[in-house]
């Protein structure tokens, strides 16, 4: 039998032995109780909490604005909907970068005011002393490299990363630098195909890859453009399983004649 089908609650012991046995992960954000409800039942296997709540939740261009508070309501609805999967929460921008102690701090209210199972952080060497003293605390870190979208004003840029070898090395070294301070897990964003094959072979962590190939350990997409609510947002890498904004369109266009012409409620939608 799989890991994947043997386990009632994935851990991130789980996930280390799914990465050894060969096993793809399956990752989703959410953001809400609703949501998580579903693709928790649908058998995920892990849900970040993202930032890019953010961008579809809050409206924002991007990751930057969200708060370390905002970012708790987000989480703690998630993980009161969750029975199986892993739920890992996003430090936000400001909340990590720069000062370890802070990075502590904001991790342990993630933590005890949410009951997550673990935080997410941007970044290599950069913030390596942040990641050392989160892990100190018996925190699980899942680290995050390639496109970093908290550093977007750095780069200027959301296109691919890693193309250049100078770009590609410091990846691996940075990659290899998280696993042995001992993150559980790395999301790749958005890079060359070979080169997440390459990452994910040299390190015994899983590889989480969005727009990193097929070569990883798993994949993760944000919920509301896998569903197509969002339209706004059409990298090569995204696929649509489904186009909700028209449905939810469709379905709303429908009230909306219902109730204009009488059609509701009805005899028995009433009291
Ligand atoms: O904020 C986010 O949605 C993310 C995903 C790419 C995992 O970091």
């Amino acid at each position: 039998m799989s890991v994947e089908t043997r386990v009632k609650r994935v851990t991130t012991h789980v996930l280390s032995e799914m990465k050894l046995k060969g096993e793809k992960i399956s990752v989703l954000t959410a953001y809400d109780y609703s949501m998580a409800k579903i693709i928790d039942h649908a058998g995920i296997d892990a849900i970040i909490v993202g930032d890019s709540a953010s961008n579809v939740m809050a409206g924002h261009s991007t990751t930057l604005p969200i708060t370390l508070d905002q970012m708790i309501y987000h989480a703690a609805s998630v993980v009161r909907a969750v029975q199986r999967a892993l739920v890992v929460v996003d430090l936000p921008f400001g909340s990590y970068q720069g000062n370890s102690k802070e990075a502590l701090s904001s991790a342990i209210r993630i933590m005890k005011e949410t009951s997550a199972d673990a935080v997410k952080m941007e970044g290599g060497i950069e913030i390596i002393e942040s990641v050392s003293r989160v892990l100190s605390a018996g925190i699980p870190v899942m680290g995050h490299l390639g496109l970093t979208p908290q550093s977007i004003h750095k780069f200027g840029t959301y296109a691919v990363r890693a193309r250049q070898e100078e770009e590609v090395e410091k990846l691996l070294s940075d990659a290899h630098l998280l696993e042995d301070t001992g993150c559980f897990a790395i999301v790749l964003e958005k890079i060359p195909a070979q080169v997440g094959t390459r990452v994910a072979s040299e390190l015994t962590i899983p590889l989480i890859g969005i727009g990193a190939g097929g070569g990883v350990d798993g994949q993760v997409l944000v919920i509301h453009d896998m569903l197509g609510i969002n339209q706004e947002f059409s990298p090569r890498f995204l696929r649509r399983y489904h186009d909700l904004f028209s449905e939810i369109d469709g379905a709303v266009n429908h009230y909306i004649q219902d109730v204009k012409n009488g059609n509701f409620p009805n005899e028995r939608e009433q009291y």
